[in-house]
């Protein structure tokens, strides 16, 4: 049984975000075609950052190597799945800080990725990480380098160890006038098709 992880950023809720849209639109196929779906809910989760007060006894426990500690629940979740699908809206130019959050939580060395003589290397299941977004303005062609939290996620794949990584994005949506449902539908098609074609590639 495959498993897709939602790592579900979309915290203005699933009723109103544009961004969980897409999500489903992608997540359909994946059920469809047998994959499970495990939904890591952030707006109610609202994992900590690391901090002063957490810090310490998170870094004993990973230089003990108790790695099998609750404290790593989210971690060992993350690394055992076989596709990752994050959603979130594009915020401040990347996505809001509970994502960032998150990420912390699961980055624990010897769990998602250990260091090598020649570098770090990826130790995560996954061979695909998916990024669902909707943006009010525009973050692509001339303005690409605006972007920032399909390009994160990006250089976090290669921390993982996952080779692949694919960004949908429905953009220019808070735009006065702008053909919003256009812009979504074509989207929502993209992430179907990303979808599809990751079924297809096992
Ligand atoms: C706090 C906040 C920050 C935002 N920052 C940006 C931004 O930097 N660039 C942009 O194009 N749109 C920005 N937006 C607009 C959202 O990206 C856009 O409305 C998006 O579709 C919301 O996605 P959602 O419906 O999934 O919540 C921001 C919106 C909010 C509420």
């Amino acid at each position: 049984m495959k498993r897709v992880l939602f790592v579900n950023g979309c915290i203005r809720g699933k009723a109103v975000s544009r961004s969980y849209q897409l999500a489903q639109a992608f997540l359909a196929p994946m059920e469809e075609a047998g994959f499970v779906v495990e939904e890591v809910d952030l707006g109610a989760m609202c994992p900590q950052y690391l901090h002063y007060g957490n810090f310490a006894a998170r870094e004993e426990k990973i230089a003990a190597g108790q790695l099998d500690d609750a404290m790593f629940d989210l971690a060992r979740q993350f690394v055992s799945a076989d596709v990752i699908l994050f959603a979130a809206p594009f915020w401040e130019y990347s996505f809001p800080a509970v994502v960032k959050a998150y990420i912390e939580q699961v980055s624990v060395c010897g769990l998602a990725f250990h260091y090598t003589p020649q570098g770090v290397e990826g130790l995560c299941r996954a061979k695909a990480l998916v990024f669902c977004t909707t943006r009010g303005g525009f973050a692509s062609g001339q303005d690409a380098e605006l972007e920032q939290g399909g390009r994160y996620l990006k250089a976090m794949c290669h921390m993982y160890g996952i080779d692949q990584m694919t960004m949908v994005a429905a953009e220019g949506l808070d735009i006065e006038g702008a053909p919003v449902e256009t812009r979504m539908e074509k989207a929502k098609a993209e992430a179907k098709e990303t979808a599809k074609a990751l079924c297809r590639n096992g």
